[in-house]
């Protein structure tokens, strides 16, 4: 048995039990003036007051002037990538569009290109570099896409390499098929070959494997159709696979609402959408995970986080940290873009960065927030006069260290 004892904290958000609806994401129940927090063997054990601190541990730690909260839950990433895209990043800056970048083979073509090319190897290691430069800027807990394969071999390179991750990593990951990121090159003229791939092949071959906890599919005009999607999802449910979708980036085309019907545990972008998509949110248990690096990267309107927080939607916030639409992993800057540019408070961004987060990836009776039995994955802030100053000083990190399951 190994117990850890921090004390003396300025404040300890501890945060909702379990995931919350929009409306009360404005309340971070917090313990302040000299709170502590014990863990034992990973798990956190009991918080409260400066009055009821425990006397000893294994390990003690001073937290006077810092702040603990729940480290963050990234609950949408493509972290296993190949290589880079700055050549798109100039067209765009130059004129062009994301989408007419796509169309000329550009995007996700390309990306899919060099992922098969690379050794199984080689993907892991740098996938397993960029997993320890976020969970040092506090991510706890991850999901990560495979996409960047689009044929059976590669869409499994990039799971095994998942699986690898889970194995070898102490922060918890989930993985999510997306399979159907985009129609590659050689199916262009026959989609529908492409998505029997996906339905005979690939599917049952991840099944077997069990190498997928979720099913994804970008669904958009440069993509799949909300037909396709709602076929591909099906696929995925008689393969034990809930949905996640990639919906309303560029264009509200019924995504929403047919995601919602078929129960998808969270839609995520948003940066477009209408009443019907906020009425079949608020009909729904599906959360709205949003991205506000992919826009700020895009140079998109943002998602309109306050009209579906006062719809009372639980939101989410993710990285979608991807070679294309947003090359980095840093939750801290997807916070200060909530804040800023989305007009959420620090309180609701953390709710939704944090115990939201882990309700997108059905973990949040685990992670998320700070309530004994729950892993001890958790942030420790640097001296910082409230909890507020962590998105408003964007672009650097607040952290003094980073507990995986109770280790730093
Ligand atoms: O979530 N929009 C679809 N997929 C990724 C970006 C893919 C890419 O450009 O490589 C996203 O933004
Ligand atoms: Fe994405």
């Amino acid at each position: 048995m190994s117990t850890l004892l921090i004390h003396s904290l300025k404040g300890l958000a501890i945060g909702h039990a379990r995931r919350i609806n929009g409306k009360s994401m404005a309340d971070l129940p917090m313990l302040e003036s000299g709170a502590f927090i014990l863990i034992e063997n990973g798990r956190i054990k009991k918080t409260g007051p400066a009055s009821e601190c425990p006397e000893r541990a294994d390990r003690v730690i001073d937290g006077t002037g810092r702040y603990l909260l729940p480290a963050w839950v990234d609950s949408h990433t493509h972290l296993v990538f190949a290589g880079s895209r700055e050549r798109e990043f100039v067209d765009r800056i130059r004129g062009l569009s994301y989408q007419e970048i796509a169309a000329r083979g550009g995007g996700i073509l390309n990306s899919a290109a060099r992922l098969r090319g690379m050794a199984e190897d080689a993907l892991y290691q740098d996938a397993l570099e960029r997993l320890e430069e976020v969970t040092a800027s506090g991510t706890g807990a991850i999901e990560i896409k495979s996409g960047y394969g689009l044929s059976t071999e590669a869409e499994l390179k990039i799971l095994r390499v998942i699986r690898r991750l889970k194995e070898d990593s102490q922060i918890p990951i989930r993985a999510t098929f997306l399979g159907a990121h985009s129609v590659p090159t050689e199916y262009k003229e026959n989609r529908e070959a492409y998505i029997r791939l996906i339905e005979e092949e690939m599917l049952p071959r991840i099944q077997a494997e069990g190498l997928a906890d979720y099913m994804d599919v970008f669904c958009e005009k440069v993509a799949f159709s909300v037909e396709e999607t709602e076929r591909l999802i099906e696929a995925g449910y008689k393969a034990g696979l809930k949905p996640k979708i990639h919906v309303n980036q560029f264009y509200a085309m019924g995504g929403i609402p047919m995601a919602c019907r078929r129960k998808a545990v969270s839609v995520d972008h948003l940066e477009v959408i209408n009443e019907a998509d906020i009425e079949a949110l608020q009909q729904s248990e599906t959360i709205a995970t949003l991205l506000p690096t992919a826009p700020f990267f895009l140079n998109d309107p943002y998602p309109e986080a306050r009209r579906m927080l006062d719809a009372d939607i639980p939101v989410a916030l993710a990285t979608d940290f991807n070679p294309g639409s947003t090359p980095g992993g840093r939750m801290s800057f997807v916070l200060s873009l909530a804040c800023i540019k989305m007009r959420m408070l620090p309180a609701e961004a953390i709710n939704a960065a944090t115990i939201n987060g882990a309700a997108a990836l059905e973990w949040d009776a685990e992670l998320g927030s700070l309530h004994t039995g729950k892993w001890a994955n958790m942030i420790l802030t640097k001296k910082i006069p409230s909890i507020d100053y962590i998105p408003y000083r964007f672009g650097r990190d607040q952290i003094e260290r980073v507990f995986v399951k109770g280790e730093m």
